[in-house]
């Protein structure tokens, strides 16, 4: 399977892998596929580490970054005073609820010599980033071989698709309707992935076999490749026949080998069935599909306080999950219940532990199987 975009974007397989885990980003981008680092969460330090290791090992094949910035920050910059301001918008009951939930699950503390550590990850206030931030991450990222940087939260600001182009850079985003996909060409973005309700992460409402036709249509000639459910050549090739180029995949690279993936959220997503996931605000404060557990029902107790806005509900809880992995990690009952991690409806169709690079080759040969049976139907081999 090679198409016209895997000739644009350097790939042998039109297969896109978000990944927070460098090593996935690697091994996906060294066996063919188009590997994207997940980079919201990281310091400028470690953005920069990453990409230098990524861009030594696999020398001349195409990889990405992601980050996720959202049109409106409702924080101003990361300078102390609008941290502080931030900090105040929490309500006494919301820290109270979570700090008894912790007890319930007698969680404990966290040792003293963490604390500032905790202190810089609340900084980074919940997962998304300010512009200032976002500027730097992308002068970083720019100052790589990158092939693609993509947005997550509406239309990337216009200083991140100026830049790119200006380097030849291309700019994706995420949508989940048609509208939002519409806007996103206007903005003059390459590549618009189409995500469906069922990916992990901030999802929309809409189906992947809903809003994929529709956007395809909507923004052609723009290239589309669909996200959210897909996890094998079966799907790939679905998404194909839906007018998709490619596939944008996250879920199926947490439980390869090269994944960080927090040891006890593995073996739950192991386990699990795609009927254990749930849209919810618990983790973030936007609507994002994740792996149900005592942590996400306790959120969804419309007897409990509700989740707060992002940044707000990230800056909440970023001490308590961290709290939460260190007890999974250790051993510890409550934490083992409460942990979660986003993860799509397809996580009922990992297994085992493989080689992303073996998943590649799995998903890659499965869809050209199925392209071929299909092309058998039509000349009437069967
Ligand atoms: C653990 C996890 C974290 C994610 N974080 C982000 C993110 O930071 N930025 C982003 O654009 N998408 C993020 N996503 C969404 C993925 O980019 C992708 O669209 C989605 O995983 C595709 O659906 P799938 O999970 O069914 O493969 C995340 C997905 C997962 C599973």
């Amino acid at each position: 399977m090679h198409n016209t975009l895997c000739d644009v974007y350097g790939m042998d397989v039109p297969i896109f892998a978000f990944s927070h885990s460098p090593a996935v980003v690697l091994a996906v981008t060294k066996a063919g596929g188009f590997g994207v680092l997940g980079a919201s969460g990281m310091a400028p330090e470690e953005l920069d580490k990453a990409l230098q290791m990524i861009s030594k090992e696999c020398a001349g094949k195409s990889f990405g970054i992601d980050l996720l910035i959202p049109e409106k920050y409702i924080g101003s910059e990361e300078g102390g005073l609008a941290l502080e301001i931030l900090q105040q918008q929490i309500p006494q009951g919301h820290r109270d609820f979570v700090e008894e939930l912790l007890d319930q699950y007698h969680v404990p503390e966290l040792p003293a010599s963490q604390t500032q550590d905790v202190a810089t990850l609340t900084a980074r206030a919940g997962i998304t980033i300010s512009h200032k931030r976002g500027s730097h991450l992308v002068d970083i990222a720019l100052s790589y071989p990158i092939k693609l940087i993509v947005n997550a939260l509406g239309v990337p600001p216009a200083y991140i698709i100026e830049r790119a182009h200006q380097q030849g850079v291309r700019v994706g985003a995420l949508v989940g309707a048609v509208k939002h996909a519409v806007k996103q060409k206007e903005a003059g973005v390459d590549l618009i992935i189409a995500q469906g309700f069922e990916a992990g992460g901030h999802t929309g409402e809409i189906a992947t076999m809903v809003v994929t036709p529709q956007v395809v249509d909507a923004v052609a000639p723009t290239p589309v490749v669909t996200a959210g459910g897909v996890a094998s050549g079966r799907q790939m090739a679905a998404a194909l026949a839906l007018g998709a180029q490619g596939v944008w995949t996250g879920s199926v690279w947490l439980t390869t080998e090269e994944a960080e993936t927090h040891p006890v959220v593995k073996e739950k997503f192991l386990q699990a069935t795609s009927s254990d996931t749930l849209r919810s605000r618990a983790s973030t404060g936007k609507p994002a599909r994740q792996l149900r557990s005592a942590w996400t029902d306790a959120w969804e107790n419309p007897a409990n306080p509700q989740p707060l806005p992002m940044p707000l509900h990230g800056m909440l809880v970023t001490e308590a999950r961290q709290r939460i992995e260190q007890d999974a990690e250790q051993g510890g009952e409550g934490g083992g219940q409460l942990i979660n991690y986003f993860v799509g409806q397809s996580v009922g169709m990992f297994k085992e532990i493989r080689p992303a690079a073996e998943v590649l080759r799995m998903m890659s040969e499965e869809c050209d199987a199925v392209l071929k049976q299909m092309g058998q139907l039509v000349s009437g081999q069967r």
